[in-house]
């Protein structure tokens, strides 16, 4: 019935409704009345909640055919714009935790609270990999792997969708996703953001693609195209991957949107078209369906419709794909407006505080523990709280969170008491006979007003640009004073909003201001008095962290056979949003046994990267004659209080072939025993990665390929089954096509993407 729906209605809609249909326009800065009266949009982004009712009536008073909008936004970790809405750890933290169940909760309490206000679609999740950690949106991925990328996105695509499936009717509290930025709008040059890169379709088809396919699977309603350019195409006119591949191959039904000004950049600012008709026209043939922010695409389509340049079916096509989400939303019954009753109990509710607790929890990764982690009970009387991120909640809440970096012009931030900051944490967890004391110890940026100018050319007030704070040596003494007199040291560093987030690449990934001098004294006084020091990394993205706390490990150190370790432990939390505070005390004190996993490479130094773990391998001379190319931790990394042993792996069936030799349609069965050797109970991420020997064509050593998370009890062992198709141990050929290559594979077991900590058992295709 909805196909009879929307055919009936693109034959009654003019050229003008048409055009107007693909179109979404920021509502910020125009006049409503003109966008929906006069320019018959589609759709509207960044909407004051209040604007929601008018834009309704408007569209059933004053057009003619009463079509609604859809109404999209960036819901990235949370409701970012609205205040008071829960926000969770930031994408690369729930990768911490390498637990889709509690990304779905996060997902679908997202949808439930962005649903209540009217909102119908989120610009989430994204899908892109995290390769050149300078660029300044990593901390808004799945981090580095393509397998688990593709997990965890579909985790919060069922999250935001309740669970339908492509093409199934939206619930009520459930809003549209949109997997983003299609495809390899990461692989920047230099880290530098939608930059010019080197993007093959082999390339595309050996990493960044299969993400988005296993997205398109689960039936992620939208697709948001990048800004970069394959081959010299663009995405937004890459006929290629939007019209061959993605609606071809992988017969993806679902409903395109361009990113900002995708289709008007081609002309102003990449100078490939010579206007904005043949932009228009050109993007459209492409496979377009939504244009995001480019007014003159409504001039420039209906032009190359009237003068033959445009096939005006190709409009159709593209409207209609547009009213199918509407139809799947129920849109026409139900504009979804804001629902009053509904934002003051679910919006922020005691329900979502849990949920993003327990998922802040499982985002910490312990990156070392020297033995001091956790805090014994009563050992300390008096905990030094130092750092600048120790209470600060807008940085503990990252990048999309109100008030924040990519979010600026919102006047209201989260409310402060809805954050718990790790000096929170401690405070309420430290019990009536230990004294807490709080040092800032560095600041890290000063604001300064922007050499470009106080305003923006339309009029909204440019905000402050951060620039390196100087050392202060006094906030240092003060800080060393304080860890002397203390029991325990606390050190919390890292970002600030003003540095992350869409082009806010940094060249350094150094903790900037007087973190490093302040790290080294505070080291210092751990190594000369024995307390125990612990590091808390608060940052969108891996750090460099100085030598004094995660030790010296260059080559020339190596030679002299002294890399000095550093001083104790460490532990990272990804932007972990308001509960993060709460949850690193929690781990401080041994109340919550820390499950974390790296989703992402960290390197020693800026000048190691790309670093990641799945690179192409054996390249000659592909090291650096003055420093390790070993990062400071590998992907899949992370402690926690228990220890496990690992037995040895077995395949248990599922060959077909000769020989014991499997067929590409089987599936290999593996199993190992896993065993808590310690004395509290914990859980371990088990990963299983897959090498083919040897390959016709460069490919990397190992692939993760699959992960479980398994909780035992002291002295408790589990059989961790796998179950991997044959049909995913491929690589890619130079044609770009994913093939199995018959002969000896190795699957690896165990504990992260070192080889040393990973069991081998072999198998072999014929
Ligand atoms: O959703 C975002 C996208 O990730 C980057 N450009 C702007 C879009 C809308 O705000």
């Amino acid at each position: 019935p909805d196909a009879e729906r929307i055919d009936d209605l693109v034959g009654r809609m003019t050229l003008e409704e048409k055009v107007g249909q693909m179109m979404q326009l920021d509502a910020r800065s125009a006049d409503l009345e003109d966008l929906i009266v006069n320019k018959h949009v589609g759709s509207i982004l960044h909407t004051s909640p209040a604007d929601l009712p008018k834009a309704v009536d408007l569209v059933n008073t004053k057009t003619r055919l009463g079509i609604p909008l859809v109404i999209g936004d960036d819901c990235i970790h949370g409701y970012s714009f609205w205040p008071g809405a829960t926000i969770f750890p930031e994408q690369l933290g729930m990768a911490a935790s390498w637990d889709p169940d509690k990304i779905e909760a996060a997902g679908r309490a997202t949808a439930e609270e962005v649903s209540c206000t009217g909102v119908h679609w989120t610009f989430s999740p994204v899908l892109c990999i995290a390769r050149d950690t300078r660029w300044g949106r990593v901390g808004e991925t799945f981090g580095e792997d393509p397998t688990l990328i593709g997990e965890l996105a579909s985790a919060i695509v069922r999250g935001y969708q309740g669970g339908a499936k492509a093409g199934e009717p939206l619930p009520k509290d459930a809003i549209l996703a949109c997997a983003k930025h299609f495809a390899g709008y990461s692989e920047t040059q230099g880290g530098r953001d939608a930059s010019e890169a080197d993007l093959s379709h082999r390339k595309l088809e050996s990493w960044f693609l299969p993400p988005f396919e296993r997205v398109a699977k689960e039936g992620c309603g939208t697709f948001m195209l990048g800004y970069e350019s394959i081959e010299g195409v663009p995405v937004t006119f890459n006929k290629w991957l939007l019209t061959d591949k993605l609606r071809g191959a992988w017969n993806y039904r679902g409903m395109l949107i361009t990113d900002w000004d995708n289709v008007g950049r081609s002309v102003w600012e990449q100078k490939i078209k010579p206007d904005y008709v043949h932009a228009a026209a050109d993007a459209v043939r492409a496979g377009n369906d939504l244009v995001m922010t480019t007014p003159q695409f409504y001039e420039g389509a209906i032009e190359a419709v009237r003068t033959g340049l445009l096939d005006e079916s190709l409009i159709d096509d593209a409207v209609s794909r547009i009213l199918a989400v509407k139809f799947r939303l129920g849109l026409f019954e139900d504009p979804r407006l804001p629902d009053e009753a509904r934002i003051a109990t679910v919006i922020g509710s005691e329900k979502h505080r849990q949920t993003n607790l327990d998922l802040a929890r499982e985002s910490v990764v312990l990156l070392r523990n020297d033995g001091a982690l956790p805090f014994a009970a009563g050992s300390a009387h008096r905990i030094a709280v130092i750092g600048p991120l120790a209470d600060d909640a807008q940085n503990q809440l990252g990048d999309w969170a109100g008030s924040s970096g990519q979010v600026n012009w919102m006047p209201d931030g989260q409310p402060r008491e809805m954050i718990t900051t790790v000096l929170d944490g401690i405070r309420e967890l430290a019990g009536d006979d230990c004294d807490v004391v709080y040092s800032r110890g560095a600041n890290v940026v000063d604001l300064v007003p922007d050499p470009a100018g106080e305003f923006f050319p339309d009029g909204q007030p440019r905000p402050k640009v951060a620039v390196n704070a100087p050392v202060d040596r006094t906030l240092i003494d003060e800080a060393v004073d304080n860890a002397r007199k203390s029991d325990v040291i606390v050190a919390v560093i890292g970002d600030v909003v003003q540095l992350v987030g869409e082009t806010c690449s940094t060249a350094t990934l150094d903790l900037l201001g007087g973190q490093n001098a302040l790290l080294d004294a505070l080291a210092a006084v751990s190594r000369e008095t024995g307390k125990p020091m612990v590091t808390v990394l608060i940052s969108s993205k891996p750090q460099i962290l100085p030598a004094s706390i995660v030790g010296a490990n260059d080559v020339f150190a190596k030679r002299c056979n002294d890399p000095s370790a550093g001083a104790g432990s460490i532990l990272w939390a990804p932007s972990p949003g308001m509960e993060g505070g709460r949850a690193i005390a929690e781990i401080l004190f041994g109340q919550f046994n820390p499950s974390g996993r790296l989703p992402i490479t960290f390197p020693r130094h800026a000048g190691q990267l790309p670093v990641y773990y799945n690179q192409i391998r054996g390249q000659h001379g592909d090291r650096y004659a003055d420093l390790t190319q070993d990062p400071a931790f590998a992907f899949g990394e992370g402690e926690g209080y228990a220890t496990f042993a690992y037995g040895e792996p077995t395949i248990t069936g599922g060959a077909t072939g000769d020989d014991g030799a499997f067929s590409v349609g089987d599936t290999v069965h593996a199993e190992i025993t896993l065993t808590n050797t310690g004395e509290r109970a914990g859980t371990e991420v088990v990963q299983a990665y897959v090498s083919d020997v040897v390959t016709s064509y460069s490919w990397t050593d190992r692939e993760l390929k699959a992960f479980r998370r398994v909780t035992l009890e002291p002295g408790q062992s589990a059989t961790v089954t796998f179950d991997i198709p044959v049909s995913d141990c491929t690589i890619v050929d130079p044609d770009a096509r994913r093939i199995v290559e018959p002969g000896d594979f190795e699957l690896l077991i165990g504990h992260s993407s070192r080889r040393d900590d990973l069991k081998t058992v072999t198998f072999a295709v014929a």
